[in-house]
């Protein structure tokens, strides 16, 4: 069984009613107990923060133990070098995931902290992509 976590930034515990247009209209909740069923080889935990030092705090705490990570941390991926620096320093290999295409989108989406320092990097398929990093920490 691999350890696996799905972290997730600020405004992400809106999903579902968050500018659905973007992100869906899926509550996070609901996703993760269905990702739960399609893959049974994996243990998921989802840990969500608004605050940037919780994610760093929960990165450190994880980072040296678990199999992999998988971080949208949202708005702060364009900002704080602080969860890049956090994902630099850990030993888990992180998979930096967005649900929408930050590219197609403002320019200062453009920019992330965290893919420098990522295994790799999901965006733009709606929740699938959590589901894309997940399907590749099996073959990992
Ligand atoms: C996001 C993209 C970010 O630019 C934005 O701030 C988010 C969500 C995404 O999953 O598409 O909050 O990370």
């Amino acid at each position: 069984m691999k350890n696996i976590i799905i972290i997730n930034g600020p405004n992400l515990n809106l999903l579902g009613k968050r500018q659905p247009e973007i992100y869906g209209d899926i509550n996070f909740d609901d996703f993760i107990v269905e990702q739960k069923e399609k893959f049974p080889s994996l243990s998921i935990e989802y840990f969500q923060s608004n605050i940037e030092g919780e994610i760093i705090d929960k990165l450190h705490e994880v980072g040296f133990d678990f199999d992999g990570i998988i971080l949208n941390a949202a708005a702060y991926t364009h900002t704080s070098v602080g969860i890049g620096d956090a994902v630099a320093s850990i030993s888990s290999p992180v998979i930096e995931v967005h649900i929408s295409n930050t590219y197609s989108r403002e320019e200062f989406r453009h920019v992330s902290f965290i893919s420098p320092h990522a295994k790799g990097v999901v965006l733009g398929f709606g929740l699938k992509s959590y589901e894309l990093a997940l399907t590749s920490f099996i073959n990992l």
